[in-house]
């Protein structure tokens, strides 16, 4: 089956740990995908969704914690971002939890989306700041 998304140097952020955890998130989006499509059971969509949801707030710490700690001067803006995305996330969690039909879809559409934008948008932005601070 192919990938939903394949993570290629467009994405690169120019910091090798951030690439690697942006790397996993995608991977993660894939097996989702994975099991939706061959028609796994809830469980399994379940337990890959909270992985993904778990994960992506782990990326979003620690994104947050190497900014603050390098000073970068645009963190609030970041912030807000991902506090907006995580809030919308667990609605859609929220609905799935519930029994909603097709959501972990639509969730899951909406998240390729929004990472692959934020990545090449706003993660892009810190990648020239940490580097000359000495973070590659
Ligand atoms: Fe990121
Ligand atoms: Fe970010």
């Amino acid at each position: 089956m192919s990938s939903l998304i394949t993570w290629n140097d467009s994405y690169s952020v120019k910091v090798g740990s951030f690439d690697k955890q942006h790397q996993r998130l995608f991977d993660i989006m894939n097996r989702l995908h994975e099991a939706m499509g061959v028609g796994k059971g809830q469980t399994q969509i379940k337990t890959v969704l909270q992985e993904l949801i778990d994960y992506t707030t782990t990326h979003f710490a620690s994104e947050e914690a190497m900014l603050e700690k390098q000073g970068y001067p645009s963190l609030a803006a970041h912030k807000a971002e991902h506090k907006a995305l995580l809030e919308k996330v667990q609605a859609y969690q929220k609905d799935f939890l519930a029994g909603k039909a097709g959501i972990a879809s639509s969730l899951l559409q909406f998240l390729v989306e929004w990472l692959k934008r934020h990545i090449q948008q706003t993660d892009k932005k810190y990648g020239q700041f940490l580097n000359d601070h000495g973070v590659h």
